[in-house]
């Protein structure tokens, strides 16, 4: 399947400007910028102009939705990052997994020499402050939800801030501006917006349903061949071409129709709602860029 037959994609406009503005304001509050990103897909779930728009300012990834990503790439990315200078934990945000590793690199290796200046200085009182960006659905009010302990704490607006902020406290040491992060990932990239599509971050109506299912199938075939026949019983091999997969798999799913034909369009909106839904497996779908990326 060519990518090429992909529909073009023309991508969210208005918002980012928006919010571009409103970290720019922000920014000086802050101590750090916290960007979450999607586990299985940690580079096409960032924006790629956060590094510009926060220059200076430490920043965190956290890797969401670990739960629903291949551990091993997960821990290899989790090095990649590091490797390139970059703090990132991963964390499952449902269960609240990783939350204590996020303290501790934010305050150990992220903040380290800030929060050693404000000790020499007697100031170890003064709380942590941070901003949480990311892409929409990759899990920031489930991240500030767990880390608030479900029920936001508003802190009381403090002098010397011109303009009233609201700010909520994840924790006893941090707080967080209560302020829209939410950033488009950018998709003039084909592969990008593939991945993006797969994870249901961005609509379904992008992409033709059974065009994606089937280059989500090839994709399975060609690295996780032992989760298509264990789920779905489907023998299959790498060279498999998505037409042929997404038939078998309405067969073994018993999807036909009168002719004894295979109803693939059923068939493509199951696999993507068990792929969404994590019933495949622990999948990544990126692995880091040096090693190969797909
Ligand atoms: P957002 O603020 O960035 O837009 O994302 P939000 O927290 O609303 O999360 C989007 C979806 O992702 C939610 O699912 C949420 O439960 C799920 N989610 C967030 N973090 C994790 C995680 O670490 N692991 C898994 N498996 N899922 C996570 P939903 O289907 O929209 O709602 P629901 O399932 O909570 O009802």
């Amino acid at each position: 399947m060519s990518e090429t037959e992909i529909k073009s994609i023309q991508w969210f406009p208005g918002h980012m400007a928006k919010t571009r503005r409103a970290i720019k304001e922000n920014l000086s509050l802050v101590d750090a910028v916290v960007e979450i990103i999607d586990a299985r897909i940690p580079l096409s779930s960032q924006n790629p102009e956060m590094g510009k728009m926060t220059a200076g300012k430490p920043r965190l990834f956290v890797l969401n939705k670990r739960d629903m990503a291949d551990s091993t790439v997960t821990d290899r990315w989790i090095s990649w990052f590091r490797s390139k200078g970059i703090a990132a934990v991963s964390m499952d945000c449902k269960t609240g997994k990783g939350m204590k590793s996020f303290t501790s690199v934010l305050e150990n290796q992220v903040l380290k020499d800030l929060l050693e200046t404000r000790r020499a200085k007697g100031m170890s009182g003064t709380p942590t402050r941070i901003m949480i960006v990311g892409i929409p659905n990759v899990g920031k009010s489930s991240f500030i939800n767990r880390m608030s302990g479900s029920k936001k704490a508003r802190v009381e607006d403090r002098p010397g801030v011109t303009r009233t902020k609201q700010w909520v406290k994840l924790g006893d040491r941090i707080e967080m501006l209560d302020m829209p992060g939410v950033l488009w990932p950018k998709f003039d990239d084909q592969g990008v917006a593939r991945r993006l599509a797969f994870t249901g971050a961005i609509k379904d109506d992008i992409l033709d349903t059974e065009t994606l299912a089937m280059l989500l199938l090839e994709y399975l075939a060609e690295n996780y061949p032992e989760m298509l026949k264990s789920r779905y019983k489907m023998d299959t091999s790498a060279e498999m071409k998505g037409p042929e997969l997404l038939e078998l798999l309405g067969r073994k799913r018993g999807m036909l129709i009168s002719g004894g034909e295979v109803d693939t369009e059923r068939a493509a909106i199951m696999l993507l709602d068990e792929f969404r839904a994590g019933k495949i497996g622990c999948i990544s779908l990126e692995i880091p860029e040096d090693e190969q990326n797909g």
